[in-house]
């Protein structure tokens, strides 16, 4: 349902904004990938035909399932470990993708999400992240809206609201490097490092 409505509103365009930076990525580096979701992800991870670890964090069961049937895998090496980011030991990793995930979470939760993976990265990790962002424009902010209230009743999300998470990078040490808008600037693709 998720994959569906956000394919028929936003046709590729989630997609291409999730591989903007995948190309930063090296050979032989460790990925988590925390909210994944159903693990269109991993077939763009295994395009870029480099060997990869990668733990594959998600908390819905039926989500992992689908993301456990994605195929053909055959660069990378997949753990997939199906629990809440904020209850397991995080392994170290070279990047962390955070894709329409931040925005699951309310404000407290949001922070220690943020410190906990930031802990996990080691120190010349990346942390590609991408997710709506609010444009002042009325049209474009209840259409992500509409996005997120969809998303909220249909993968239990906390979160009732879309927060700056610039902010909220910067407060933990981290910069954007680059990044990317689409969709009329309301989806954004970053790559962040520590300052
Ligand atoms: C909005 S969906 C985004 C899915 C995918 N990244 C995408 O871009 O299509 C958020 C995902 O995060 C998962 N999730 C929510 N809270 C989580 C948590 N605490 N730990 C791990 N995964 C979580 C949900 O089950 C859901 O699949």
């Amino acid at each position: 349902m998720y994959d569906m409505l956000s394919k028929t509103i936003f046709g590729n365009t989630i997609r291409n904004a999730q591989k903007s930076h995948l190309n930063q990525i090296e050979a032989k580096k460790r990925i988590v990938i925390v909210g994944g979701g159903s693990g269109k992800i991993l077939l763009d991870l295994n395009q870029l035909g480099l060997e990869l670890d990668v733990i594959y964090v998600e908390l819905s069961t039926s989500m992992m399932e689908r993301a456990m049937a994605i195929q053909p895998i055959i660069n990378l090496n997949v753990e997939f470990v199906c629990a809440d980011v904020l209850q397991m030991e995080l392994p170290a990793s070279d990047v962390i993708i955070t894709n329409f995930f931040l925005d699951v979470f309310t404000e407290p939760n949001l922070n220690a999400v943020m410190i906990k993976l930031a802990a996990a990265l080691r120190p010349n990790g990346i942390w590609l992240c991408t997710d709506f962002v609010l444009t002042r424009k009325f049209f474009n902010d209840m259409l992500v809206w509409a996005m997120y209230a969809f998303f909220r009743v249909t993968t239990n999300l906390e979160g009732g609201r879309l927060l700056d998470f610039e902010e909220y990078f910067s407060k933990i040490g981290f910069q954007c490097i680059v990044s990317k808008t689409y969709f009329n600037r309301m989806i954004m693709s970053s790559c962040y490092k520590r300052t």
